[in-house]
């Protein structure tokens, strides 16, 4: 860890799994606690930054400028909003790629009526979904010029133990363009929820990965901001 070297940056850092809502009690979700988001925000903040955290998880950080969002259509907005004028972007956030077509204002019923002869219908409902947007992609394209932000992604990839994890990521950077790509292996047992975190991370402009862990999310999060504060 390294002082104050983000003394006068100003970084957003969306962090938590989005939960996309069904019905007023149903959403889908996913295993994101928001921890490695979170312990990214406070590192930041301790490195000397103002920082907005985005978050869909529970956040009680002295000193930190927390905006609790539910939904990938409202992490979108509130990191779009908070990146206008910032230096670093961190997508640390499980964005669900897919969110229900539709929303039903009243809870989903097990049996219903059909609609026809009024006789009590038990069939399973089907789900439609539709794609929300790739908010790292789309911070990518509005990337300006010289003062554009810092924009670093996560990758979260189940590997099969034979290397394609890295794989994957080096695949992911280069597809995403983001600067800096952070990649960890994940499983019911692994990162999600835990309190250490191994990972890489990859950079756009170098072939050299930084390998950290199996470590704690804080020390994963110093490593990061040692990577990005090199790109400032
Ligand atoms: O392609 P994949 O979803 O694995 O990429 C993960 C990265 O993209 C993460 O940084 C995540 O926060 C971001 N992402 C996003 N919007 C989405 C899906 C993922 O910003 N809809």
């Amino acid at each position: 860890a390294s002082g104050g070297d983000l003394v006068g940056r100003r970084v957003v850092v969306s962090a938590g799994g989005t939960r996309e809502p069904l019905d007023p009690v149903r959403f889908l979700g996913n295993r994101s606690s928001g921890k490695q988001g979170h312990a990214l925000a406070v590192a930041a903040a301790q490195r000397g930054a103002r920082v907005t955290l985005v978050t869909s998880a529970p956040a009680d950080l002295p000193g930190i400028d927390v905006v609790p969002v539910e939904t990938a259509l409202q992490l979108r907005d509130a990191v779009h909003a908070a990146a206008a004028d910032c230096d670093v972007v961190v997508m640390a956030a499980a964005v669900a790629d897919f969110r229900p077509a539709s929303y039903a204002p009243a809870k989903i019923k097990k049996s219903h009526d059909a609609p026809a002869d009024g006789a009590p219908d038990d069939s399973a409902p089907v789900i439609a979904l539709v794609r929300n947007p790739d908010i790292l992609a789309e911070l990518v394209e509005r990337r300006g010029g010289a003062d554009s932000p810092v924009i670093v992604g996560f990758a979260a990839e189940t590997g099969d133990g034979d290397g394609s994890v890295l794989e994957h990521g080096r695949a992911k950077l280069a597809r995403k363009g983001c600067d800096v790509l952070v990649v960890n292996e994940v499983g019911e047992d692994k990162t999600f929820g835990a309190d250490d975190n191994t990972v890489t991370i990859l950079r756009r402009d170098s072939d050299e990965g930084v390998e950290v862990g199996p470590a704690s999310k804080a020390v994963v999060s110093d490593a990061v901001w040692d990577v990005v504060a090199g790109l400032l």
